[in-house]
């Protein structure tokens, strides 16, 4: 097994990569929870295929479990749910000494550490991703959120599961859109800070090889993602950079309502494009675009979107609220694994779209 321990001032907790993990996290949890109650919360696909198991194993284990099944997508993110949620909780009479699990994607996590934050002032969790994109990127680091009818992430919080268990088996099921776009968080790493990753990703053939190294992969991301969250726990400085993509990623959302790109999809355009830009102005390498946009093609994900509107996607950057009136921070790589943070005014911002 691969562990990583993530060394905070206040918390320190552990992250387990293991394949076919699942099966054993009631054994591994009754190390530390003997006696507690544990709610599990999942998504009705991810029950669908693995709520049994997991609820085996920590049956198994002598754990008084409960299971709430929440509809699967973003709008299960959002506050009806959250009072759903708390209102499970007190029925099971769940108290602030027993265990709360968030098993599934990055919707299911962050709703649930949300939860887990604010219900009884705090409850101890448990992170079990089971997307690429939660295993490698929204597990770790603490953010929990839901969204407001006005935006997304606009109510949350910094609060650290007790442990991350990893099993890479879950990604075989994932819809290949689903498993692309957490390949773009993976683009994302690489690009940043991990030039052997960039390498790998560059070499293997297809999705199918990508996953034969899926373990290394993870650990890989799950390192970078550590050494940021480490230095900057509050993403005010350094973990910024972990925004490659994203200002322009966001605005393309926004702009197609959420509705026609996935967000890896959005964050893949958003670092071709400021790529792209940041080359022609000479702040980037020259031929870094190129690598960068043939990655991203390999793996099938888009570099532009359609009907890409430079004028609206300025607007959706401008009402972001992430983008306060004294400026913005953008992500800029100045040759592939070196970057560098710019803040600059709204109105600059169409030098890099
Ligand atoms: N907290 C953070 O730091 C952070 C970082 C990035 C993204 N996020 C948030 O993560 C969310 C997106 O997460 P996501 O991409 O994981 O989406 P998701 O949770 O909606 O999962 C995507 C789909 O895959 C299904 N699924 C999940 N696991 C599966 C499996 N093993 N097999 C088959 N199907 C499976 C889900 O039911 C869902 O339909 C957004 O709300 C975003 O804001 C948070």
């Amino acid at each position: 097994m691969h562990i990583q321990t993530i060394n905070l001032p206040q918390k320190q907790y552990s992250i387990m990569i293991q394949k076919d993990l699942l099966a054993s996290i009631g054994e591994l949890l009754q190390q530390n929870y003997k006696t507690k109650k544990i709610a599990v919360v999942t998504d009705d696909n991810v029950d669908a295929f693995y709520g049994k198991v997991l609820m085996d194993t920590l049956t198994t284990q002598g754990f008084q479990a409960t299971k709430v099944v929440i509809p699967a997508g973003e709008k299960s993110k959002s506050i009806p749910m959250l009072e759903y949620l708390y209102g499970e909780f007190s029925a099971f009479k769940l108290s602030r000494s027993d265990l709360i699990i968030a098993f599934g994607g990055g919707v299911v996590g962050d709703l649930v550490g949300f939860a887990a934050a604010t219900f009884l002032r705090g409850v101890p969790y448990v992170q079990i991703p089971t997307t690429l994109l939660a295993q490698i990127d929204s597990s770790i680091g603490g953010k929990v959120a839901v969204n407001l009818p006005t935006g997304k992430n606009l109510i949350g919080n910094f609060y650290h599961p007790e442990a991350v268990f990893i099993d890479p088996t879950l990604l075989t099921t994932l819809p290949i859109r689903v498993l692309r776009d957490g390949i773009a968080e993976v683009i994302k790493y690489s690009a940043i800070s991990e030039t052997e990753l960039f390498a790998n990703l560059t070499s293997y053939r297809n999705e199918q090889e990508f996953l034969t190294h899926i373990e290394w992969i993870i650990a890989t991301c799950c390192q970078i993602k550590q050494t940021f969250v480490e230095q900057d726990e509050k993403d005010t400085g350094l973990r910024m950079t972990l925004n490659f993509g994203h200002t322009i990623g966001h605005a393309v959302e926004t702009f197609f309502n959420y509705e026609t790109y996935t967000h890896g999809e959005a964050v893949a355009i958003g670092m071709a494009h400021i790529t792209q830009r940041s080359e022609a102005l000479g702040i980037t390498a020259p031929g870094t675009a190129k690598k960068i946009i043939a990655l991203i093609q390999k793996y099938g994900l888009p570099i532009t979107a359609t009907e890409y509107n430079h004028q609206a996607l300025l607007n959706a950057i401008t009402l972001d609220k992430k983008n306060s009136s004294s400026g913005l921070h953008i992500i800029l790589l100045t040759t592939m694994g070196r970057t560098v943070i710019k803040k600059i005014n709204a109105n600059e911002m169409h030098l890099y779209l």
